[in-house]
């Protein structure tokens, strides 16, 4: 695992641009897996912007969701669905077809998981994923707990992901479980970029960095990761042991 750390969000978010940028440079049709959230906004901004200077083409590109609020309409401007239209989707015109999203509305959890668990492996896995980092450590959904070794699943959410989560909506909304990619799928992704800006990731950072590998963090499996980069900014890095 490589550490990186930059200035502020800006550089942060710049550099984590490029990467996605850059990797579809050389890689046009790349199986991409991005993560929604506060810390991925301004990179997404970013690599819409570079795409149109740059004429980067992302018309070949599939894109898989890495989770999503369980019955959360996807009109709902908090799902992860219309994060990523916002933010990416539409101004990059990727094509319906282009994109795999967990249904937050399926009355059926498990044929959903392995859907998406279908969706993976049928696109030889996952080349580049994004992900941010909660404050109990989580990625995706995979709260403290999750094996090691899961796939598609369905989560029971965190007390602190359910009152974080709050602040991705308009209105208070019960959240008490997500549809996730699993740990196993972060691991078998090619290249790994986890993000984290600003004094309140600094503690989780430093458990996930400097701390033991283990289910209760379940960030530090990043450190067992061939090719995970991580990004934070001077704020989220302030709390590293040497
Ligand atoms: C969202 C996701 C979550 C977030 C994490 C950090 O798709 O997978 O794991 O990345 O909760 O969220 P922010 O960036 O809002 O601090």
């Amino acid at each position: 695992m490589e550490l990186k750390v930059l200035d502020d969000y800006n550089n942060l978010s710049a550099a984590a641009a490029k990467m996605i940028v850059d990797y579809v440079k050389n890689k046009p049709d790349a199986v991409l897996c991005l993560a929604t959230g506060d810390s991925p906004k301004l990179t997404y901004q970013l690599v819409v912007e570079m795409a149109g200077k740059e004429a980067v083409d992302f018309s070949r590109c599939v894109f898989i969701g890495l989770d999503e609020w369980l019955a959360i309409p996807p009109d709902n401007p908090g799902s992860c669905h219309h994060f990523l239209h916002h933010y990416l989707f539409i101004p990059l015109d990727i094509s319906e077809s282009q994109i795999h999203l967990f249904d937050a509305m399926t009355n059926n959890t498990d044929a959903e998981c392995e859907r998406m668990n279908s969706i993976v492996s049928g696109n030889g896995g996952i080349d580049f994923m994004l992900v941010g980092v909660g404050l109990n450590g989580h990625i995706g959904f995979n709260e403290p707990g999750t094996d090691f070794n899961s796939t598609s699943h369905l989560s029971k959410l965190n007390e602190k992901t359910k009152t974080i989560g709050q602040k991705y909506f308009n209105e208070p909304v019960v959240i008490n479980k997500g549809l996730t990619l699993g740990l196993k799928q972060v691991m078998e992704t090619g290249t790994v970029l986890m993000i984290a800006n600003g004094k309140k990731k600094a503690a989780i950072i430093n458990k996930a960095v400097k701390g033991e590998v283990t289910r209760d963090v379940p960030a530090s499996i990043l450190r067992k990761h061939k090719n995970a980069v991580v990004m934070i900014d001077k704020e989220a890095a302030s709390e590293l042991e040497p």
